[in-house]
């Protein structure tokens, strides 16, 4: 199971916070070692996987992103390998199109494979799975299916108020401060897979 390691303080208690910043997220970090190391250090047997969560508008494609450039992970978005599996046609892809537009969760076992599909045609062994899991089925299949937990769970938490706020000003995101101020919270829990 995972446990908390960290929960890291409001950029809005930082002495200059920038104009979307006044309300910004914290983030929670998880992970799932009982060792009482802080830092979770990459297997070179088992894949190093981190499971990104928070809402729409909450930083995690922007972050991910950053994760990717700056240490090398692979970043698998489970709702872009949804929309993928919709686009190709293929034998789920009306299922999983009928789901979404009913606001659903598509089955976790249809979700697990894609990611693992995905996975294994990787060379990479650290991964960002995006989106994932959405629920505790979404979870339990993974864990059964590809057969490891993950080593961090980043879950980015933003009051739904400046969620609505980023979505409606998509394009702005990228011209604000806090992305890197964020970012230089993320990037201490990943020293250990610094290129
Ligand atoms: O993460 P994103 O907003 O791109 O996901 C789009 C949709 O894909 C969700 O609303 C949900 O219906 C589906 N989804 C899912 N299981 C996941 C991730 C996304 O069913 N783990
Ligand atoms: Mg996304």
């Amino acid at each position: 199971m995972w446990r908390r390691a960290a929960s890291l303080s409001p950029l809005a208690s930082r002495s200059k916070p920038s104009k979307l910043c006044q309300e910004a997220c914290t983030f929670k970090v998880w992970e799932s070692f009982s060792s009482e190391s802080e830092i979770p250090t990459p297997s070179r047997v088992a894949p190093y996987i981190t499971f990104v969560l928070g809402g729409p508008g909450s930083g995690k494609g922007t972050q991910c992103a950053k994760m990717v450039e700056a240490f090398g992970f692979t970043h698998v978005s489970a709702g872009d390998l949804l929309r993928r599996e919709i686009a190709s046609n293929s034998a789920y892809g009306s299922v999983i199109l009928g789901t979404i537009r009913e606001g659903k969760i598509v089955p976790s076992q249809v979700t697990v494979q894609l990611i693992q599909k995905e996975m294994e045609s990787s060379d990479n062994d650290k991964f960002l799975i995006d989106g994932f899991p959405r629920s505790e089925q979404n979870r339990e299949a993974f864990e059964r299916i590809i057969g490891t937990e993950p080593s961090v769970v980043l879950f980015f938490d933003c009051p739904e108020q400046e969620m609505v706020k980023r979505v409606l000003n998509r394009n702005q995101i990228n011209a604000v401060g806090t992305v890197d101020d964020i970012f230089e919270k993320v990037r201490p829990i990943f020293a250990a897979l610094s290129k």
